[in-house]
């Protein structure tokens, strides 16, 4: 990605899933494995982001939920809304999810929204219930061939997840050594969405 479509990513979609919270981290992207034999049907509807990593430079969205639908074509429907923290303003965005391979039911999937052009993000799902907790990370080599661009949040279900739920999830990523250091909360509390 060129520098200056990556400032236009930042600036326009600071607060989307896959594009927002993009952090440069040592090292290429490791092989994860992703959940297998991915049910899409179990994985729509309405996801609470609960944790993100943040890019610097980035305006802190509140209350931001992830709802996904199918749109009838091997697509999902990705509609994200989120409360701008500085501003206060409401906001949504519209995009759309494909499987990367439609021959494999894994948790593969690659996101684009109409103001990145024909760029897509990666979204795989590392591990998920369905009715409680997913874990999502995209990354993409960095063009400097050493380095990458990597987000990783958790979604939940609800608002408020359990401590047991927020300690699974912070385990799993630990055990793939994730850096914890880079999440942060995304409050969930007297949201108007
Ligand atoms: C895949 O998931 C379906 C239900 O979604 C289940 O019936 C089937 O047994 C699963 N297959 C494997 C190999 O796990
Ligand atoms: C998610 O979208 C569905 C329609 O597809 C809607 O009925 C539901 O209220 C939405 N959920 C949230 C939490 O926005
Ligand atoms: C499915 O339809 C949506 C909405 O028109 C579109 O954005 C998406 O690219 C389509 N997906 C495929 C695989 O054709």
């Amino acid at each position: 990605m060129s520098p200056s479509s990556t400032l236009y990513l930042a600036v326009f979609a600071a607060f989307l899933s896959t594009v927002q919270g993009q952090i440069l981290l040592p090292g290429l992207c490791a092989d994860h494995s992703v959940v297998q034999n991915f049910s899409v049907g179990d994985y729509l509807g309405a996801w609470y982001e609960i944790e993100n990593t943040y890019a610097d430079n980035q305006i802190d969205g509140i209350c931001v939920i992830a709802n996904y639908s199918d749109f009838g074509n091997g697509s999902v429907r990705v509609f994200n809304t989120q409360v701008n923290s500085e501003t206060g303003e409401l906001q949504s965005a519209l995009g759309s999810a494909r499987p990367l391979d439609p021959t494999k039911n894994e948790a593969k999937l690659m996101v684009n929204f109409p103001f990145m052009g024909p760029l897509e993000s990666p979204y795989w799902v590392l591990d998920t219930d369905y009715t409680g907790y997913s874990i999502v990370w995209s990354c993409r080599p960095a063009p400097d061939g050493v380095n990458s661009y990597q987000t990783y949040w958790f979604l939940s279900r609800t608002r408020t997840p359990t401590d047991i739920t927020r300690g699974y999830v912070r385990g799993y990523l630990t055990a793939l050594k994730f850096d914890l250091s880079y999440l942060e909360e995304t409050l969930q509390t007297d949201c108007p969405n």
